[in-house]
């Protein structure tokens, strides 16, 4: 699924991608698909507010990129896999193409190279 191009986001932007039930994230070290179901019990994760992610079930936070800030999640966001096709940011979706994530990592980011 197309997700825009890289310099259509600053860093700290999030655009939500509701058929792809993802959020595209630009963070310090580059972009991240998440995945928009939350790793403790499978709840829809609502948009960020001022770059916070809180899913209402059971209150888990999560940073800009998915890091896990408070439980009871055990574990940052899902993400997708994203790659660059002639100049826009493609997220390969589907519960099969679901990137299951232990731990954080800021090697999690794909960067796309140097950007307008
Ligand atoms: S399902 Fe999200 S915190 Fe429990």
């Amino acid at each position: 699924m197309r997700a825009g191009r890289p310099q259509d986001y600053a860093v700290g932007d999030v655009k939500i991608w509701t058929s792809g039930r993802f959020y595209m994230a630009r963070g310090p070290s580059g972009f991240v698909a998440l995945y928009r179901q939350c790793p403790h019990l499978r709840c829809t994760i609502p948009p960020p507010s001022d770059g916070i992610f809180e899913c209402k079930c059971h209150l888990s936070r999560f940073g800009l990129t998915g890091e896990l800030l408070r439980g009871p999640a055990q574990r940052p966001m899902d993400r997708f896999p994203i790659r660059l096709v002639n100049g826009e940011l493609v997220v390969t979706t589907g519960e099969a193409s679901v990137i299951r994530r232990t731990e954080y990592s800021d090697a999690d980011a794909f960067d796309p190279g140097p950007v307008a």
